[in-house]
């Protein structure tokens, strides 16, 4: 499956044209940019920094956020393509993509939990409460891990 993806003429375009790998791979930059940017200042918050901005505040860059998220899924999906049978066996690249995906899972509890308890949290002045700033700190490990592995993709 992954050699037919390969010679799919969306791959050629991708690995071979002038401006398909870079064009895909600045796209990638910018939802990065976007996911990760937003994700990781939320949850500062939750960690107890920027106490000035309200959870309300933050919790409505969320949209923004899975939009960058969607950037990246898309221009990530046209880059594999190229060369899909050396991305599949790839350590670092699979590695990102676990982190992605627990980060991922990390930022639906969070959100459900936001949804449920911010209010509470902005009302009385309180910090994020319970388990809710141990997954901060786990989803900022795991979105910086999918970068530094992302990164590591076209070296080893
Ligand atoms: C939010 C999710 C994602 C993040 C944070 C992310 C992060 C990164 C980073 C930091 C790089 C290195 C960029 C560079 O070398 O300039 C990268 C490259 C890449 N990503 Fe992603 N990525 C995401 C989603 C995806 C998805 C879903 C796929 C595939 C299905 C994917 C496929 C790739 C590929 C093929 C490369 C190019 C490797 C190279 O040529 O250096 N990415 N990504």
């Amino acid at each position: 499956m992954f050699e037919w993806l390969e010679r799919t003429s969306v791959a050629t375009w991708v690995g071979e044209s002038l401006y398909g790998y870079p064009f895909m791979l600045a796209l990638h930059g910018i939802g990065l940019a976007i996911v990760v940017g937003i994700f990781v200042m939320r949850d500062l918050r939750l960690l107890g920094l920027f106490s000035g901005i309200s959870y309300d505040a933050i919790d409505s860059l969320r949209k923004l956020a899975w939009t960058g998220f969607s950037i990246n899924a898309v221009s990530g999906s046209f880059l594999f393509t190229s060369q899909a049978t050396t991305f599949v066996s790839n350590i670092p690249f699979l590695l990102k993509i676990s982190m992605i995906f627990l980060a991922t899972v990390c930022a639906g509890i969070i959100q459900n939990r936001m949804r449920d308890e911010a209010p509470e949290w902005d009302d009385s002045g309180a910090a994020a409460a319970g388990s809710v700033p141990l997954l901060a700190g786990l989803s900022i490990a795991f979105w910086m891990g999918a970068i530094i592995a992302g990164r590591l993709t076209a070296y080893l």
